[in-house]
């Protein structure tokens, strides 16, 4: 491994198999780890973790990329550090100064249709309001995604979500149509041609010169429109590239396709 100049601190908490006892005892099962003997993790920074014993590993997983500027970074280390000892939270009846200087930097980053910023916990949440506000805006009621994406877990948008293993007996998806996936590697079409990526499927194409495959799947996509959706959709949810169902990108023009399809659906 890499040299790191980091000395970790003597880890000297509650040990490996007394976590274990109270996770057993106190933690609900749906937590399972995809490890018999899950890492007991005690320090980070930026891409390294050590465990309970001071074992040192390189962080490539970065809790399913949500710390992908790396642990304890110390930019973000000391925002928090200076706010902490300063103000909790307050409800957003009343304005407070960080909020107000995040939203102004995120969105000088974002082009000039996407200006507006509603804060959220998760992804979950995310993708609840922009189904909510997108079926108040449009005052369409049917939503569009993906088999095999995946777009959280709540109520809501686990309707989004097209996977039997992230679905639970209880009523979801009302109004939401899945249409085929687009992977040029496992679907129905595509191949080495295909993907919108410099990184190609070792599967043979068989279209011929150009990409085919984008235009099928963007055929069943109209075919959802046409035989499932009353007029226009509220809106299509896509992962530009799929994260849970195994890093699947689409084929070339397909996003873009899809979103013209969705803002003019009507067949001429
Ligand atoms: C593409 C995508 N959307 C939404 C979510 C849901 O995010 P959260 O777990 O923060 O609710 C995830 C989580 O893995 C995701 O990968």
């Amino acid at each position: 491994m890499p040299p790191c100049d980091v000395t970790p601190e003597t880890y000297k908490g509650r040990d490996y198999d007394e976590t274990m006892r109270v996770k057993k005892k106190h933690i609900s099962p749906t937590k399972v780890p995809a490890y018999s003997e899950p890492l007991l993790l005690t320090q980070g920074k930026m891409q390294w973790l050590w465990d309970h014993e001071g074992r040192r590993y390189l962080d490539m997983f970065a809790g399913i990329v949500t710390v992908s500027v790396g642990h304890c970074h110390p930019v973000v280390a000391d925002g928090l550090k200076d706010q902490i000892d300063r103000l909790w939270h307050t409800t957003n009846l009343y304005l407070t100064p960080p909020m107000h200087e995040y939203a102004e930097k995120l969105t000088a980053t974002l082009p000039d249709h996407l200006k507006v910023c509603f804060f959220t916990n998760s992804g979950s949440e995310a993708n609840d309001l922009a189904m909510a506000l997108s079926r108040q805006y449009t005052k369409s009621f049917d939503v569009i995604s993906f088999r095999n994406a995946y777009h959280g877990g709540s109520p809501y948008s686990v309707g989004l979500t097209a996977h039997g293993t992230w679905k639970h007996n209880y009523p979801n998806g009302f109004g939401i149509h899945h249409s085929v996936n687009p992977d040029p590697y496992k679907g129905i079409w595509g191949g080495s041609k295909c993907r919108d990526s410099p990184i190609q499927a070792d599967r043979e194409c068989g279209c011929m010169g150009e990409c085919e495959a984008g235009g099928k799947y963007l055929g069943q996509l109209r075919e959802v429109l046409d035989y499932s959706v009353s007029g226009r959709p509220a809106a299509l949810f896509a992962e530009p590239i799929q994260g849970v169902g195994g890093a699947v990108q689409f084929p070339k023009n397909f996003l873009k396709g899809a979103f013209d399809l969705v803002h003019n659906p009507l067949p001429s």
